[in-house]
């Protein structure tokens, strides 16, 4: 198959813009795959990059659904063909300035992307694929180090999830219900029904002062909460997750820095610790490259056997021209229990 030289990209034209511009390929490394992007799905990091990391002239975008067009000759025999539709998750334009997935061609490793089912969507793809679930695979999986879903829990294991309904949150709680928790969570009144049936047992408003409490009496009949995710990690929310611990006290992951000490009283005997997604793409990180690497090896088939399902889609339209619109929708924090997708 000819590729072309250039291609329509989103990129930063100043600190805090976005316009879609002609620009180069990104480069293929001989390890890699180049995929044809059909859908993006969106994150808080997408814009915090155009705010506060990328240069101009820099791609965007890292959530993504595509088709193989290209394998490095070093990635030949990894399981993929071209042609075949794969999804997975990068950190636009901040590793490669002209890597990002809002544009029309991305590259990444074999090892980082999942093949879609037929049956699914490329928008779900895209969502399910990105850095929302990777991110709850990472902190339940390999930070708090709990049963796989492959594997589940056999003895009864309260797990809180603490902002339920962000993107990472839902899908924590999917996720944690296939590993077989008992799982309790918090979010605003109009989103319990919908974390109900994600599989949380108890839901609560995280702005009910007493949510904490409630939260650690109803894991006694468990054994005491050990594993919470804090899915949020702003505004005092670890503070509060933190106080729903048992006793013994335990590990919490938090996705934005924490400093314990200015979050005074801290309960003593639970122990914060920050999760970042970005490392599993580094085959440095061998331990985290390798966790998502098997995740994604699994993916598929939880997806086709109907035991993992997407969360609520915003279709955004226009393209890559309405990225930018859709990015300060992400900015200005209107996003509530969806993740805004867009068809390329
Ligand atoms: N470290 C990493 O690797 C990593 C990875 C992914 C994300 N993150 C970061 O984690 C955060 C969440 O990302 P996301 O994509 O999951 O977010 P998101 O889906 O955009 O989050 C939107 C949700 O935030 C909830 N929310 C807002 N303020 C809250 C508060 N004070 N307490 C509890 N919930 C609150 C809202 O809940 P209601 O509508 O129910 O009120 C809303 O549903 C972002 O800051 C993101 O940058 C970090």
């Amino acid at each position: 198959m000819s590729l072309p030289n250039t291609h329509r990209a989103l990129v930063v034209i100043e600190q805090g813009k976005t316009a879609v511009r002609e620009k180069n390929l990104p480069a293929l490394d001989p390890q890699g795959v180049l995929i044809k992007v059909k859908a993006v799905a969106l994150n808080p990091t997408d814009w915090k990059h155009v705010d506060f990391q990328l240069e101009p002239g820099a791609s965007v975008g890292s959530d993504f659904a595509g088709d193989i067009v290209q394998i490095g000759a070093e990635a030949e025999g990894k399981g993929f063909s071209v042609g075949d539709a794969v999804a997975g998750y990068i950190r636009g334009g901040a590793l490669d300035r002209d890597n990002g997935t809002f544009q029309e061609y991305v590259t990444t490793l074999p090892e980082l992307v999942w093949h879609k089912p037929a049956s699914l969507p490329y928008e779900d793809a895209a969502a399910m694929g990105g850095i929302a679930l990777s991110t709850a695979v990472q902190a339940l999986y390999h930070r708090l180090n709990l049963p796989k879903p492959w594997a589940p829990a056999t003895t009864p294991t309260p797990l809180l999830v603490w902002a339920g309904s962000t993107a990472v949150g839902i899908f924590a709680i999917k996720l944690a219900k296939l590993s077989g928790f008992h799982i309790a969570t918090t979010a605003s009144p109009r989103n319990h029904q919908l974390l109900k049936d994600a599989g949380a047992e108890v839901v609560l408003d995280y702005k009910d002062p007493e949510a904490p409490k409630k939260i650690r009496e109803w894991a006694e009949q468990y054994g005491g909460l050990k594993h919470a995710l804090d899915t949020i990690s702003e505004h005092g929310s670890t503070k509060l997750a933190a106080n729903a611990f048992g006793p013994e006290g335990g590990k919490i992951i938090t996705l934005l820095n924490v400093d314990k000490n200015k979050e005074q009283p801290w309960p003593s005997n639970v122990e914060p610790e920050r999760t970042l997604i970005y490392s599993a793409l580094d085959k440095k990180n061998a331990d985290d490259f390798a966790g998502i690497h098997e995740w994604n090896e699994h993916i598929t088939a939880f997806i086709e056997e109907g035991k993992l399902s997407s969360m609520p889609l915003k279709h955004w339209e226009g393209g890559l021209e309405g990225l930018t619109e859709a990015l300060d929708y992400q900015r200005q924090g209107k996003v509530s229990a969806q993740k805004i997708v867009v068809k390329l």
